[in-house]
């Protein structure tokens, strides 16, 4: 069985994500979205909020599972029996930090595999950090967040702000 793992931030999902998870459903036989904690990283959505928004997300899809994990991405790939990390790469600016990333975690374990997807033309230029910033400033929303994440966002951003 060909089991892959997406990990990320997903802080929250957009529709390129959205369209990674789907293009990479039909490659593997199992794809596991991986909602990952990072140290330098300060979230706006909690972890299982952050799970909850991914999960309405792939409802029509019957082989994406999502699950949350703290420590090592690579650990989890490995307790869960998968081969393959898979990333998605957008323009040349990612392309160092994935490129880092992969390395060390083929270090890390060099049986396991990262596989970078090329995002869609359509979804080249999403990112969660830009669509939070569309958000906060009150830019449209649709095409770029699935349509249940945009109340979620507005309601977070403005609680965020009235702090
Ligand atoms: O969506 P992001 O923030 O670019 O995703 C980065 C992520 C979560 C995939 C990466 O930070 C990660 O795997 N974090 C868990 C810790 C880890 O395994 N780091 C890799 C060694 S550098």
């Amino acid at each position: 069985m060909k089991k892959a793992i997406y990990p990320g931030s997903f802080d929250p999902i957009t529709t390129g994500h959205v369209d990674m998870i789907q293009r990479a459903s039909k490659q593997f036989d199992q794809v596991t979205v991986l909602v990952t904690e990072s140290l330098e990283k300060n979230y706006l959505f909690s972890a299982p909020e952050r799970m909850e928004l991914i999960q309405q997300s792939v409802i029509g899809f019957g082989n994406v599972t999502v699950a949350t994990f703290q420590g090592l991405t690579i650990n989890y790939v490995k307790s869960v029996g998968a081969q393959v990390i898979l990333r998605g790469l957008r323009a040349v600016v990612d392309f160092e930090y994935e490129m880092t990333m992969a390395s060390m975690n083929r270090k890390l374990n060099p049986e396991i595999e990262t596989l970078l997807l090329f995002s869609s033309p359509e979804a080249y230029f999403i990112s969660s950090r830009a669509v939070k910033e569309v958000a906060k400033y009150g830019g449209e929303l649709e095409g770029l967040v699935p349509p249940h994440v945009v109340q979620p966002l507005l309601k977070k951003l403005n609680a965020t702000t009235a702090k």
